[in-house]
């Protein structure tokens, strides 16, 4: 059983328990963040604190840690437990109190939840029939209108993955007065023409620390690429697309809606932008750079 953090206290994930009057489990009140873990070290810490930090102030939630704590409790539990490549999830609810109603109360201490699960190994000669390349489907995205929010009420991004799995693919890409946003849980990019593009940030989708991150590796390598809204009938007309996140990383899309998409194997952009992405886990896993550098 692996080491969770509750509170300010590190105990095994199975002691890890939080009263039900807290308002995580009564009104789903509360964000989270999921941060990777590569050679022990984190990766692009500063940006999912900052997130973190976006999303309680967005749900009125007087709380912040120096980046420092945070990454001292993250320390702590990798220190703890013994992944080497793992994601750490970070919980921040507002807390238990006595009564349950719909104000929002301003006094009491939130709850302060994270708990650490093993990801594969970093690899350095990876092909690429080793990545699992995904099916979707479309569907008209029933989430709210803060989607920017990483908000713990993942209900609607949950009932709309199970619809891709009953229907034999492996995700939904959501779909928003005729545009595509993003996934359940990752961001949505398409290639055509050798440029690679993403949905504008809005409160109709995350700002993925991914998403970012491939934009930055684009304009570093002179890629070129387009921040702009992507009809839903653009999606079978690209000669790619790519779900990423943090756990997923970049991930090929092979078929939307049983149409397949440029020669249904993962294209050369994607080739390319994997590359550089593992390039740079790689040299964190050697030492050459640090966590706090990417
Ligand atoms: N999900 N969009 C949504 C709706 C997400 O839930 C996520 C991440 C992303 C990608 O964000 P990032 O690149 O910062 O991981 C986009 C996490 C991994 C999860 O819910 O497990």
């Amino acid at each position: 059983m692996s080491v969770a953090y509750l509170n300010g206290e590190f105990l095994t994930l199975e002691h890890a328990t939080v009263p039900v009057l807290d308002r995580g489990f009564l009104f789903g009140d509360g964000v989270y963040e999921v941060i990777p873990v590569y050679a022990g070290k984190t990766f692009r810490f500063s940006s999912h604190i900052s997130r973190l930090h976006k999303s309680l102030s967005a749900i009125l939630m007087n709380f912040e840690l120096p980046e420092s704590d945070w990454l001292a409790l993250c320390e702590g539990l990798i220190e703890r437990n013994e992944f080497e490549n793992a994601s750490i999830y970070l919980q921040v609810t507002r807390g238990s109190y006595i009564d349950r109603h719909h104000d929002i109360p301003t006094l009491g201490e939130p709850t302060v939840f994270a708990m650490i699960s093993p990801l594969p190994p970093v690899q350095k000669d990876w092909q690429a029939s080793d990545i699992k390349s995904y099916s979707v489907i479309t569907e008209d995205d029933i989430r709210w209108q803060r989607c920017d929010i990483k908000a713990i009420t993942l209900l609607a991004n949950c009932m709309l993955k199970q619809k891709a799995l009953e229907s034999g693919a492996d995700d939904t890409i959501l779909v928003r007065n005729g545009e595509a946003s993003e996934a359940t849980s990752s961001n949505l990019f398409i290639v055509r023409d050798g440029v690679i593009i993403t949905p504008p940030l809005s409160e109709h989708l995350l700002a993925g620390v991914t998403r970012e991150f491939i934009l930055t590796l684009a304009q570093r390598h002179g890629i070129p690429f387009e921040e702009r809204a992507i009809p839903e009938h653009e999606l079978e007309l690209a000669d790619e697309i790519w779900l990423t996140s943090s756990t997923k990383e970049i991930r090929p899309v092979i078929k939307v809606n049983d149409v397949t998409i440029g020669d249904g194997v993962a294209g050369p952009v994607w080739r390319q932008m994997y590359q550089y992405y593992q390039e740079l886990k790689e040299q964190l896993y050697l030492g050459e750079i640090s966590g706090g550098a990417v």
